[in-house]
């Protein structure tokens, strides 16, 4: 059996929201994925403090903003920037190969 993280195709390019949050399912697994000055980013789409969906709520720059309690992350590097989130996020690395977003999981 295979183990550990592979590369998984998640969404063209093209299809991505231009400098916001794009929400991707692989899977079970539901992902978000930024599109940022420097690049693409992706973490886990539901919130860690409460489950809500980040990919409805407020992104700015490196920073997605909770919908529901507006706590906030750096999308980089998942560290929590605003409370009530202080736990880190899980975030992935992401690649483009061929105009297909690619994400390790
Ligand atoms: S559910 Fe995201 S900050 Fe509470």
């Amino acid at each position: 059996m295979a183990t550990g993280k592979q590369w998984r195709d998640a969404i063209r390019v093209s299809e991505l929201e231009q400098n916001w949050v794009t929400r991707v399912e692989i899977g079970t697994r539901l992902i978000a994925i930024y599109d940022t000055p420097s690049g693409l980013y992706a973490s886990l789409a539901l919130c860690n403090h409460g489950g809500a969906d980040l990919c409805d709520g407020y992104f700015d720059g490196h920073v997605i903003e909770c919908p529901l309690h507006q706590g906030a992350f750096d999308v980089r590097d998942g560290k929590p920037v605003s409370a009530p989130a202080t736990r880190p996020m899980r975030v992935f690395e992401t690649r483009v190969q061929g105009g297909m977003v690619q994400i390790r999981l």
